[in-house]
């Protein structure tokens, strides 16, 4: 009988063997916590799809955003839900809008001990639920769209957000805000690009934690998910017009995506776990199929194993409390 000559068992015997030899792990810093604030709202309300996360009031919101300061996290996300929407989402301009207002209560509450992120799309605030503004034949405008992004990032650096995140994939929208901030001044305020963004079907449970009521669907400006090669593209391109900081999304079901950015990319990279993701494992943990905190833990973990810089999840919170218990 012979015995095997290589026996990577030995490195995993303990646990201090283990934690000694493990190659990657997440930092409270990693984590970007997203929010929803709701405008007129009297009390958080849950978003059944996502149990335990909550449409905000702004002083709920501020609770949040203070805790993330003291847990440690890198930032916070914040998404608007705004009481009146019209076509061209014009509720997305107003200095005192839902989600400006929060910008500026929110960095009011967190001065530099938290890096504010605002959330730079139209969908939130248009009535047809799409990304941008719609032509005469309903087909979402790229260059009208432009015109609109350029103002709210100004709209969003004047109320004090760090970063602002076009979500939108329009073609060009890294490129013109970029050129409006810096026309006013904002020559600091970075740009997160959600550089390669698909048109996925794990977005399911944020059209009810923003209340869209999407017409129609977004694969005119969405990446399609049979493509790989298309995410290396749009990178270039939006590092090429000015992006700090490039995203993929979702995240479980494209870490290939990941890595290959990654790769690449010579900027922070982030990936979003978004909320369809964390409602299936939500769900299946309920129903006592998986260990809730040991899948979490897991996927986050591969998500950065993928080669995230930075990963937005709703679990940021919770898991920072979990690392620092460690
Ligand atoms: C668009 C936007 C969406 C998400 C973040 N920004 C929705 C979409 O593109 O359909 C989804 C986030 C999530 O599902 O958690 N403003």
């Amino acid at each position: 009988m012979s015995f095997p000559q290589h026996r990577p068992r030995r490195l995993r015997t303990t646990a201090a063997m283990r934690r000694l030899v493990a190659e990657y792990s997440v930092a409270a810093s990693d984590l970007i916590l997203p929010v929803f604030i709701r405008e007129g709202l009297r009390e958080p309300k849950p978003i059944t799809s996502m149990p335990g996360v909550f449409q905000h009031t702004t002083e709920s919101l501020l609770v949040a955003a203070r805790e993330a300061v003291e847990l440690g996290l890198g930032g916070i996300m914040i998404f608007g839900i705004p009481a009146e929407r019209d076509a061209t989402g014009s509720a997305s301009l107003t200095p005192d809008g839902v989600l400006n207002a929060a910008i500026r209560e929110v960095r009011g509450a967190v001065g530099e001990n938290l890096v504010v992120m605002s959330d730079l799309c139209l969908d939130e605030f248009t009535d047809h639920g799409h990304c941008g503004v719609l032509d005469a034949d309903g087909t979402v405008d790229n260059d009208a769209t432009l015109a609109i992004y350029a103002e709210m990032a100004v709209a969003q650096a004047r109320a004090g957000a760090h970063i602002v995140a076009p979500s939108g994939m329009m073609d060009g929208q890294v490129g013109v805000i970029r050129a409006a901030l810096d026309a006013e001044g904002f020559t600091d305020v970075s740009v997160l690009a959600y550089a390669a963004k698909y048109a996925s079907a794990f977005y399911g449970p944020f059209r009810e934690a923003v209340d869209s009521q999407l017409h129609g669907d977004r694969h005119s400006y969405q990446m399609d998910p049979g493509n790989r090669r298309e995410a290396l593209h749009e990178v270039e391109l939006d590092l090429a017009e000015g992006a700090d900081i490039v995203m993929v999304k979702p995240a479980m079901s494209y870490l290939d995506i990941l890595a290959d950015v990654a790769a690449m990319s010579p900027v922070p990279v982030a990936a979003y776990q978004i909320s369809g993701e964390y409602a299936m494992i939500e769900a299946a943990a309920a129903n006592g199929w998986i260990n809730r905190r040991a899948a979490i833990e897991e996927s986050v973990l591969s998500i950065k194993r993928a080669g995230a810089t930075m990963i937005l999840t709703y679990w940021a919170a919770e898991l920072a409390g979990w690392i620092r218990s460690k």
